[in-house]
């Protein structure tokens, strides 16, 4: 999957679709408000982007939320400014519709966890075990899967089985193990990490608190346990802004992507946000590469040209959906 994205990346590259130049006249922002209308295209958007790219999504949200918008969007098109399985998850519920992101290399490292034939011989070695399977995994494991989650609701989802259900979690084991903890279940875990996540450095956000005794330490569960083990709240992405918005307190140590910050002080312009610091960053804050890679210039060039496009095949879109349509209905 990740070799053929390349491909087309590199031809669209010798095309020079990607490296298009752009007249200097052309106000981009106006271009893709115009394009947007004309071509009746809505623009989905992940909290991790950058702050230019949230502000001129129509919608933006948490893997779960997108998932639902793009499930009810009369568009013809959309463009998902996210990354690679977010597109793929449109696509998946939206057959009919043509669905284009900005960069075809947004890829996600939990979703490159998990090639499918591994998957496949993971899966094979517990017989009888239903699938739960995190949103963050590539279209093929979806056809592999009895239901999807986001951490939204992956409590809501694994609760949804008897107690003793047998069950399997993947790619996420730090979502899993933390899932496993607040629901007394033993779900054995595919051995997945999330790239920006799993670099958060305890050392340093304990100074941080040291520094900032009246902050709270908030945090995404794709974080490793000694960290959520700081945190006085652990959500996803909406449900940590949701959080900052209720709460009392006004400094928070903020253990997740640092895109989320645009939307918490747009909504919180009064309190203090502080990136939690990765063991190798410099600049104290910790950015998905992936999602980074989206960029104003190439949203316009993808809503012009309508490339690069999601294709999925029939078969893969037929067994893939289930999962998902699953979960939209519990959620
Ligand atoms: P949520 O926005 O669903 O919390 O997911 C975070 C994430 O890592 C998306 O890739
Ligand atoms: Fe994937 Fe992590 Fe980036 Fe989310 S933040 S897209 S889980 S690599």
């Amino acid at each position: 999957m990740e070799l053929n994205r390349n491909k087309i990346t590199t031809i669209l590259e010798k095309e020079g679709f990607i490296d298009e130049p752009i007249p200097k006249e052309i106000n981009i922002v106006e271009e893709i408000k115009r394009l947007k209308k004309e071509k009746n295209a809505i623009i989905l958007g992940h909290y991790y982007i950058e702050a230019e790219l949230q502000d001129i999504s129509d919608f933006v949200g948490d893997s779960l939320a997108l998932a639902q918008e793009a499930a009810r969007t009369k568009a013809d098109i959309i463009v998902f400014v996210g990354v690679h399985f977010m597109a793929e998850t449109a696509k998946i519920i939206n057959p009919g519709k043509k669905v284009i992101l900005p960069d075809l290399k947004a890829g996600c490292s939990l979703a490159e966890s998990a090639p499918i034939e591994e998957f496949r011989k993971f899966k094979a070695k517990y017989p009888g075990h239903k699938v739960i399977s995190y949103i963050n995994c590539t279209a093929d494991m979806k056809t592999e899967t009895d239901i999807v989650c986001t951490s939204s609701n992956a409590v809501k989802i694994v609760e949804s089985f008897p107690k003793d259900a047998k069950l399997i979690f993947g790619p996420d084991k730090n979502l899993g193990n933390y899932i496993n903890s607040l629901t007394g279940r033993n779900m054995v875990l595919w051995d997945g990490a999330c790239m920006v996540h799993e670099q958060y450095s305890v050392e340093k956000i304990a100074t941080l608190m040291e520094e900032y005794p009246d902050a709270e330490v908030i945090a995404h569960p794709e974080c490793e346990k000694p960290v959520l083990l700081l945190a006085k709240f652990i959500g996803s992405t909406a449900q940590l802004l949701n959080y900052v918005q209720k709460s009392e307190k006004d400094k928070f140590i903020v253990a997740t992507e640092s895109g989320i910050l645009h939307q918490m002080k747009k909504a919180c312009p009064k309190k203090t946000f502080i990136p939690a610091p990765s063991i190798d960053s410099t600049c104290g804050c910790n950015d998905c590469t992936y999602m980074k890679l989206n960029s104003m210039r190439k949203l316009y060039l993808c809503l012009k040209n309508e490339i690069p496009e999601v294709t999925l095949s029939d078969e893969v879109i037929e067994k893939a959906r289930k999962p998902i349509e699953r979960m939209l209905e519990i959620s």
